[in-house]
């Protein structure tokens, strides 16, 4: 362990507000664009304090998003190698995205952390306004945070969904039932890619008039519906040969994902395959990092139960819950699918 693993743990909110203002300032974009560039031009574009400007530089260096340089009289500051490749491989307005709900919501919700964990459950979620038990309640009746959400949420699932949209396992299915599907981020990708393919949104009804009009706008009415229910309490829709959970189980507590997947193979057709697609962590529980940071959130705010699960454990409940012909396959930034055969 680098000793600074310690100092970066005891002060990671300020790490973060260094980092969200990298976002918000403009400056990893104008250094991703731009390359190394000297100090007075940076101080210019972002129109910020000399004193602000010098600490968020500083801090950033010495965290290792951004290099400094002196030379030719000036200091010069470019991304760091791995800041350049982390922007290369998922655009960076896609990070900024997930960035905004942390510094928006997640930040300040994360003030009882250790009071979530004792009490299991997610105490953080009293300090975001409005009613409801779970963050996705909430945000029913509360458009800005919605939006906030589905930003953030497009974001996460187009880290690999470009790859599944693009997998074969579709081939062999007619009508896919996306589950928890909102705004329809994987099932608009996976319709795109298959164009025999139909898919069904079922999500809350706040966040199905939300997927409605990103149907719309990509002209994809005629083979993507929406259908408004609460899947713990309400009917899937019958007729579906494939299942799909993105982002789901994550949410979820072990029982209730057992629950889930055996509704979901008392209502496919014989033959029909249900999906699991997310985040998974390693095997050993080492990791990866963004992961296990992740579960946090899980805890404290989002549900007060889920966490990102191994895939050993899924494929188990795939098992218990009667489903055969098991498969996982690996995906970008963690992410796995994993299926069951009716
Ligand atoms: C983490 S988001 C995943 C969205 C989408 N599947 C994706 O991967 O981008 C979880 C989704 O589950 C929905 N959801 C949460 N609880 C629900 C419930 N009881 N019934 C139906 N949908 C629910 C939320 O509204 C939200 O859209």
């Amino acid at each position: 362990m680098s000793k600074d693993a310690f100092f970066i743990s005891g002060l990671g909110h300020m790490a973060f507000q260094l980092a969200w203002a990298g976002f918000e300032s403009g400056l990893f974009s104008l250094l991703y664009h731009n390359g190394w560039t000297e100090k007075n031009k940076i101080k210019d574009e972002l129109e910020l304090p000399e004193n602000s400007l010098t600490i968020i530089l500083m801090g950033l260096v010495s965290l290792s998003l951004l290099q400094r340089e002196e030379r030719d009289g000036g200091i010069f500051y470019g991304l760091s190698t791995d800041m350049k490749d982390i922007f290369d491989s998922f655009p960076i307005e896609k990070w900024y995205a997930i960035a905004r709900l942390h510094y928006f919501v997640i930040y300040d919700a994360l003030c009882c952390g250790f009071e979530s964990f004792k009490a299991g459950k997610n105490l953080g979620l009293s300090r975001i306004p409005g009613e409801g038990v779970t963050l996705y309640e909430k945000f029913q009746n509360n458009e800005t945070l919605r939006n906030l959400f589905y930003g953030f949420m497009q974001a996460i699932s187009d880290m690999a969904n470009k790859e599944l949209a693009a997998s074969g396992v579709w081939d062999e299915v007619n009508v896919l039932l996306d589950v928890g599907g909102g705004n329809g981020a994987n099932a608009i990708a996976i319709a795109k890619h298959h164009p025999h393919i139909k898919v069904i949104i079922y999500d809350l009804p706040a966040t199905c008039e939300k997927a409605k009009e990103v149907i719309e706008k990509e002209g994809l009415a005629d083979r993507v519906s929406v259908f408004s229910g609460d899947f713990f309490k309400d009917e899937f829709p019958s007729g579906v040969d494939g299942i799909l959970f993105a982002h789901i189980m994550t949410i979820w507590s072990q029982e209730k994902n057992l629950f889930l997947l055996k509704k979901a193979f008392d209502s496919l057709t014989p033959g029909g395959r249900a999906f699991v697609f997310n985040m998974v962590s390693k095997d050993d529980e080492t990791g990866p990092l963004m992961c296990t940071l992740s579960n946090v959130y899980f805890l404290a705010i989002a549900s007060g139960e889920g966490m990102i699960y191994k895939k050993g454990e899924y494929l188990k409940w795939f098992e218990e819950s009667g489903f055969s012909a098991l498969e996982s396959l690996d995906f970008p930034f963690y992410h796995a699918l994993l299926s069951g055969k009716k």
